[in-house]
Order: structure tokens, then C-alpha cells, then sequence
């Protein structure tokens, strides 16, 4: 569980770019955190793992209080979270595999990790989830050699080679084509379910965030003004997290999403665990 209180930042150039925020995410929640550019999404990531130092504000995870560790201890705290991003961060002239592995160098030795010589557990570890992903036929591929999705699953397979407790999700489709988005956000919520994990993950995209989320919060200018299910976003909620606009079409879409979807590997059809029915239902 990780639970977030007070939690402000304010950057040296004097922006404020949260403003207070307070947020409890159990286990096996996955939730989509929405809100225009600038709102304070990646700001809030980044408070959690302390890429970014908050000005004010606790954060805990489980038991440990990640706000107040410093050194080895705050290395130790990061394994447990998984982070995803935009922009893959993946090593270009490395393997699927060696990218994979690198999920694993918080544990093992810095000698034993630059001779490359993992544990053969480490190794069956990256088979098993390289296969969950559809990318088993790839480890030998360089990563620059790979699309957009394939290489998001590689940032995927990495994140969870961590064995992490939490899963921080920076705009995981902001580079992506739509059909491809669908796919990575199904297999981000459901690898997130499987294990139980929470999971926050970042998106300017209402209808995805809708669509595959079970809980949505909305930023706006650091502060939240939205908590609630896919279901209860009305143009109301949405003007107040985005702005004023014409929102009808966005919601309508956002609901009916899983028949305007050509849908892709594997063809799977939306089950009925998926948010948005079980809101509409509701
Ligand atoms: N490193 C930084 N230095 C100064 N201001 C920053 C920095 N990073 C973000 N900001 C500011 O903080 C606010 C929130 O940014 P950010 O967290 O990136 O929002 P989002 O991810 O929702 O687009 C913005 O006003 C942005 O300009
Ligand atoms: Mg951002």
C-alpha cells in the first residue's frame, strides 16, 4: 500500500507543482492519475521514488516511510518500485535481454552485472515474462531495432524484473499509435493485477484512463480535484480537471471504447473485470 500525505513541491524556480496531496493506493489497485500538461503527474512520480525531492509531505510504502531514507537504504527502497516510461530509456545497442536483466542490477553485484553474468533464476525469470509479453522470439533483437510497442514491453518486462511492490507509470503510450496504446495498457493493468501490485500510472488520455483503470484521480495545477471510478467522470469533473470544453464526445467514446477496437495480438476481448462496464453496470 502506498499512501502519500501532504505531499508538495515546490521547484527552485518557484513553481508549485504540487500543492498538497494526499492519496491512499492499496495493493492491486492500478490507478490512472489524468490532468492537463504541467498539472503535476510526473512530478508526483518522481516524488514517490525521489527522482524528485518533495518540499513538504510524507510518503510510505508498506512500512518504510520513503520521504525520510537517504543512501543505501532509499537503493533499496527504489527496487520495489518499477518505473515505466514514455520514453522506454531503454540501451539502445543492448539485447532484449541484457535490457531485461538490467531490471536486475539493484540486486546483483555491480562485477557480477558488468561481466554480465546474472543468476540462470534471473535468466529463466526474463524467459518466463518475455514470453508472457509476446517477445520470447526477440531477446537476441537490439533494442534499436525494435517498434515503439515491442520496445515499451521491453520497459515493461525490465520494470517487473525489479520484483517490485509498486509500479510507477509515466505516459507509457504518449509515443504509441492507439491500437498499439490499448495493447500496452491492457498488459500493464493486467501484469499489475496478477501480482497484486499498486500501480499509478500517468496519462493525459481520458478515454484509456477510463477504459483500463479502476480508479481515476484528477490533477489540476498540483492539486487534486477528482477521486472516483471511470464512471463518474462527467463533463463537470472533466472541465474541472482540463478545463472548459466540449467533453460529450470524449465520455460517450470513453464508454463505448471496446467496439470502436480492431483489437490485436492475442484478439482478446474486454472481459467483464473491465472498469468501465463494471461502472456503467453499477
Ligand atoms: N525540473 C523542474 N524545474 C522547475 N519546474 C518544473 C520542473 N519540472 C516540472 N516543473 C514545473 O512543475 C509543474 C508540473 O510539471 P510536471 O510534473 O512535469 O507536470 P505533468 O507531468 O502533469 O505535465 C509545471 O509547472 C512545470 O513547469
Ligand atoms: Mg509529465
Amino acid at each position: 500500500m502506498l499512501v502519500i500525505e501532504g505531499l508538495t513541491k515546490r521547484y527552485p524556480t518557484g513553481d508549485l507543482a504540487l500543492d498538497g496531496v494526499s492519496l491512499t493506493v492499496p495493493d492491486g489497485q492500478v490507478m490512472a492519475l489524468i490532468g492537463p500538461s504541467g498539472a503535476g503527474k510526473s512530478t508526483l512520480i518522481r516524488c514517490v521514488n525521489r527522482l524528485v525531492e518533495p518540499t513538504a509531505g510524507t510518503v510510505r510504502l508498506g512500512d518504510t516511510e520513503l520521504t525520510r531514507l537517504g543512501g543505501l537504504a532509499l537503493r533499496r527502497a527504489r527496487r520495489r518500485m518499477g518505473m515505466i516510461f514514455q520514453e522506454y530509456a531503454l540501451v539502445e545497442r543492448l539485447t532484449v535481454m541484457e535490457n531485461v536483466l538490467s531490471g536486475r542490477l539493484g540486486y546483483v553485484g555491480f562485477w557480477r552485472s558488468w561481466l554480465r553474468r546474472f543468476p540462470l533464476s534471473d535468466i529463466e525469470e526474463a524467459f518466463r515474462l518475455l514470453n508472457r509479453v509476446g517477445l520470447d522470439h526477440m531477446v537476441d533483437k537490439r533494442a534499436d531495432a525494435l517498434s515503439g510497442g515491442q520496445r515499451q514491453r521491453v520497459g515493461i518486462v525490465r520494470a517487473l524484473m525489479q520484483n517490485p511492490d509498486l509500479l510507477l507509470v509515466d505516459e507509457p503510450t504518449a509515443s504509441l499509435d492507439p491500437k498499439t496504446s490499448r495493447q500496452i495498457m491492457r498488459l500493464i493493468v493486467e501484469l499489475a493485477k496478477e501480482r497484486g501490485l499498486a500501480a499509478i500510472i500517468n496519462i493525459h488520455d481520458v478515454m484509456l484512463a477510463q477504459q483500463f483503470a479502476e480508479r481515476i484521480v484528477g490533477l489540476h495545477a498540483g492539486r487534486i480535484v477528482f477521486d472516483g471510478a471511470p464512471g463518474a467522470l462527467t463533463p463537470e469533473v472533466l472541465t474541472a480537471i482540463y478545463g472548459e470544453e466540449d467533453w460529450s464526445a470524449t465520455i460517450r467514446k470513453g464508454r463505448e471504447g471496446e467496439e470502436d477496437d480492431g483489437e490485436g495480438e492475442g484478439g482478446k476481448a474486454e472481459t467483464a473485470t473491465d472498469p468501465v462496464r463494471i461502472a456503467a453496470a453499477q
